[in-house]
C-alpha cells in the first residue's frame, strides 16, 4: 500500500516523472489513443502524469485514494489549463450511478490494489454498455528476460509498498468484460490492456 504523505508522494512523482521522461510516457500516449468516448473516468490517477494526454473533448473524472498525490494531480492539471474532476476516494466504490462512463482508465494502479477483482467489477459497473477498460500495467512475465526485468523493478515496488499485477485478464473475464485483448508494450512485462462491457 503507498503512504499517503507529502514526502512519498513527492518523492513517486519524481521517480515517475524520470521514468516517464525515459519510456514510460511513449506508453502513456499509446494507452491513450486506444481510449474511446468522451466521458472518461482515470482510476488510482496518481499524481496526474496522464492529464498531459487527455484529448479535447474529454470530460475526466480523476480518482485517486490519495490526497497528496491527488493535491500534485491537481496543481499539474491547473499548470497546464485542463479542466479535471478531481474526486479523493476509492475505486472501489465510485460514487456514481451504473453505465456513467465511456471509457475507465488507469496506469500502474493494479500493482498497489488490495482487491483487483472487486475494483473490476466496480470499474464495471460504472461503465455504459459496450463501453472500454482500457490498463496499463507491468504483469508478470512468461519469458526469462521478462522476468529478469520484473526482478530489477522489484526495488521500486518494494519502496512504495507495491507489487506486480496479478493475472489481470483472467480477473477482467471474471469481473465480466469480454473482447479482452492484451497488447504488450515492453516485451511481455508492460501490457495494454483493453476490453469491452
Ligand atoms: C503506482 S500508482 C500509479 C499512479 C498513476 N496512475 C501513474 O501512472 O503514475 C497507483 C495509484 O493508485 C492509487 N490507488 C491504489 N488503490 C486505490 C484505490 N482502492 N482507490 C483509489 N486509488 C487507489 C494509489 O493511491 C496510487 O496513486
Amino acid at each position: 500500500m503507498i503512504k499517503d504523505s507529502p514526502k512519498t508522494a513527492k518523492v513517486y512523482d519524481r521517480f515517475m516523472t524520470f521514468f516517464d521522461s525515459l519510456f514510460i510516457r511513449r506508453w502513456r500516449n499509446l494507452l491513450w489513443q486506444k481510449v474511446e468516448g468522451t466521458k472518461i473516468l482515470e482510476a488510482g490517477g496518481g499524481t496526474g502524469l496522464n492529464i498531459a494526454h487527455y484529448k479535447p473533448g474529454h470530460t475526466v473524472t480523476f480518482v485517486d485514494k490519495n490526497a497528496h498525490f491527488l493535491y500534485i494531480a491537481r496543481k499539474r492539471a491547473q499548470k497546464k489549463g485542463i479542466k479535471v474532476h478531481f474526486y479523493c476516494g476509492d475505486v472501489g466504490h465510485i460514487c456514481v450511478k451504473k453505465g456513467f462512463y465511456d471509457s475507465a482508465v488507469s496506469t500502474f494502479l493494479f500493482c498497489s490494489v488490495k482487491d483487483p477483482l472487486a475494483v473490476l467489477k466496480e470499474l464495471y459497473r460504472v461503465l455504459r454498455k459496450d463501453g472500454y477498460l482500457v490498463l496499463l500495467e507491468q504483469i508478470p512475465s512468461a519469458s526469462f528476460i521478462g522476468s529478469f526485468m520484473n526482478f530489477l523493478a522489484r526495488p521500486f515496488y518494494a519502496l512504495f509498498g507495491a507489487r506486480l499485477a496479478p493475472d489481470l485478464k483472467q480477473k477482467a473475464k471474471d469481473a465480466g468484460f469480454s473482447e479482452i485483448f492484451v497488447y504488450p508494450v515492453f516485451l511481455d512485462t508492460v501490457s495494454i490492456i483493453k476490453a469491452r462491457k
